[in-house]
């Protein structure tokens, strides 16, 4: 059994009725249950925690005993040495996940702070993709992938 955290970034605490055209329509308590229940059927432990403050994302990087990281850093994407900094320090393997396709948005969404430290990316997929990093997380922690990850790290 692996311990998963997933973080949400600013404004995903009003999923459900934020901009549905881009977001859709589940809130985000809905999307953290399924995330537990999926959880619970792969035997994981998963925390979820959403800040609309920086500095309480990074505290919570600091203090995570997690093995693995579901990240939407939400508009911090775009913005946060902060955070990129905090994922450097510990060191864990996350994957960074957005609702919308943010290469099919403003050009100021074209660019993350995140995605080449990540171990990938899950863009536009909707709520789903958090579900399937979870997948992937299992997949992850199972060990297939730890060579492919050892070797980027690595290279880097
Ligand atoms: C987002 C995309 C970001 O550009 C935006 O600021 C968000 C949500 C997404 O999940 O699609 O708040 O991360």
């Amino acid at each position: 059994m692996a311990i998963i955290l997933t973080l949400h970034g600013p404004n995903l605490n009003l999923l459900g009725v934020r901009e549905p055209e881009q977001y859709g329509n589940e809130t985000l308590g809905s999307i953290d249950t399924r995330l537990f229940d999926l959880a619970n059927q792969l035997g994981h432990s998963l925390s979820s925690l959403q800040s609309n403050s920086e500095a309480e994302l990074t505290n919570q990087l600091h203090a995570t005993t997690a093995d693995f990281i579901i990240f939407n850093p939400a508009a911090f994407t775009h913005t946060s040495i902060v955070l990129r900094d905090a994922l450097l320090a510990i060191a864990k393997p996350f994957v960074e996940v957005h609702i919308s396709n943010i290469f099919r948005r403003e050009s100021f969404r074209q660019h993350s702070y995140f995605s080449d430290i990540a171990i990938g990316t899950i863009n536009g997929l909707g709520a789903e993709g958090y579900l399937l990093a979870l997948r992937y997380a299992h997949i992850y922690l199972s060990g297939v992938n730890n060579v492919l990850w050892t070797c980027e790290k690595s290279a880097n």
